[in-house]
């Protein structure tokens, strides 16, 4: 019999700002159906200095925590999947263990791979269960990116920021995920880097288009080589959503490698597609949460419908790292989606103008060293806060 394990509950942490993106269109002179048609994108969130990868997901995995009914005094693993982590050796999972006050008996550490460290994170917590290590315990898998590309470049419109917070537990409420079932795929490619010492990534616009495209044609190949015959048709699809288009060229291709014409695989995409992809409009990427974020996105618009039915999955990190998976959509997920609410903070963000946005862009370069004892305390109690660093370069959330 095999085990069943999966997501349990799920919750977004966003920034409190974004953009508008024909606010950007119209200040980078460019007409705004590229960016909304063209590209697929509404708004960016934008992070503020007292926001990073580590309030973001503290953010997510504190609501995460409450709303799903979680005690953190469950929690025995705790993996952050990042691409923009705040330092070289102590992990955002280590900041996070300590403003959730999880047990001390708990595996706590980051996992790296462009996009795809969310999945590695995801993958690792199912084979903890899986293996026996949990013991009836549930792991925290966060997802935490803010995405930054140089000011008036191309990636500029597919920026964003934000986390999602995942409890990953045996016989989940909201989605059980086919353990050991997976298509991977993997890659030496230079389609997109970030040097050390740069926040704002490079990339090869095109090319990682391409590669993105070949890793699904991988990752699906190996997957369907576990097809068994008592397999039901995916309802739905989530992709990675770097940008909406993305996800419809991907879904075209999927759809075109199982035998359809392109019209024809274009036909399915409002149906298997489209919903996951309203909260990636009005968030933007959120790289190793971006899968996730669709994920949310689509259990917020359809979870009754789907109710019962398997999903697909697919995560893609440059560089380059993807697989392919699936699951079913618990009969529990449609009442605990409503309690979870997963729109609430993107209904909470403020809309920005693009001079306070290139205002805060700029002021990136320096935020991480500013002196903690300069920030005022934050506002609202219970957020955290990063308020700069102490005198030993320590960081100080408040
Ligand atoms: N109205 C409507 N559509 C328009 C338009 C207009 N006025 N003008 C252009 N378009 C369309 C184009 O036809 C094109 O559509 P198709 O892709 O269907 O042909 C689309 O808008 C984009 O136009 P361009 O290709 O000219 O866009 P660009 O060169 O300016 O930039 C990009 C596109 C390369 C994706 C760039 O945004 C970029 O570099 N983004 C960052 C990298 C990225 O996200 N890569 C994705 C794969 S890698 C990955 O997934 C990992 C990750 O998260 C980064």
């Amino acid at each position: 019999m095999p085990i069943s394990a999966g997501i349990d509950a799920l919750a977004l942490g966003l920034p409190r700002r974004h953009v508008d993106l024909r606010d950007l269109a119209e200040a980078r002179g460019v007409p705004s159906s590229k960016y909304l048609d063209g590209i697929g994108t509404v708004r960016m969130s934008v992070a503020g200095p007292e926001e990073d990868p580590v309030t973001l997901g503290a953010d997510a995995a504190r609501r995460a925590l409450r709303l799903g009914g979680v005690d953190p005094k469950e929690i025995g693993l705790c993996i952050v999947g990042t691409e923009t982590a705040v330092d070289h050796s102590k992990p955002v999972a280590a900041f996070l263990h300590g403003l959730l006050g999880l047990p001390s008996a708990c595996r706590v550490f980051e996992t790296k791979h462009a996009c795809f460290g969310g999945t590695a994170g995801l993958m690792n917590a199912l084979d903890w269960i899986a293996s026996g290590s949990a013991r009836g315990r549930a792991a925290l898998v966060v997802c935490s990116d803010i995405a930054r590309y140089p000011l008036g470049s191309a990636g500029e419109p597919t920026q964003g920021a934000g986390a999602v917070a995942m409890i990953i537990r045996e016989n989940p409420r909201l989605v059980s995920l086919e353990v050991g079932r997976t298509g991977s795929f993997a890659r030496d490619v230079y389609d997109f880097w970030r040097p050390l010492d740069r926040k704002d990534a490079l990339v090869d616009g095109q090319f990682s288009v391409q590669c993105y495209l070949d890793a699904l044609s991988g990752a699906y190949a190996d997957w369907k080589s576990r097809a068994e015959p008592t397999d039901l048709p995916l309802a739905r699809t989530c992709y990675h959503v770097p940008y909406g288009k993305m996800a419809r060229k991907a879904h075209r291709q999927r759809k075109i490698l199982d035998g359809l014409s392109p019209e024809a695989a274009d036909a399915t995409f409002a149906t298997e597609v489209a919903a996951s992809l309203d909260f990636p409009s009005r968030i933007g990427n959120v790289y190793t949460g971006s899968l996730y974020v669709a994920l949310a996105s689509l259990l917020h618009a359809e979870s009754r419908a789907i109710a019962g039915q398997r999903i697909g999955l697919f995560s893609y990190g440059s560089g380059c790292a993807a697989e392919l998976f699936a699951g079913k959509v618990e009969e529990s997920a449609p009442a605990l989606v409503d309690h979870l609410d997963l729109e609430a903070p993107l209904r909470a963000s403020e809309r920005i103008t693009i001079a306070e946005y290139e205002v805060l862009r700029r002021g990136d370069a320096t935020a991480d060293r500013r002196p903690a004892e300069s920030t005022p305390q934050p506002a609202i109690p219970g957020e955290p806060r990063f308020l700069g660093v102490d005198s030993g370069e320590r960081r100080v959330y408040g």
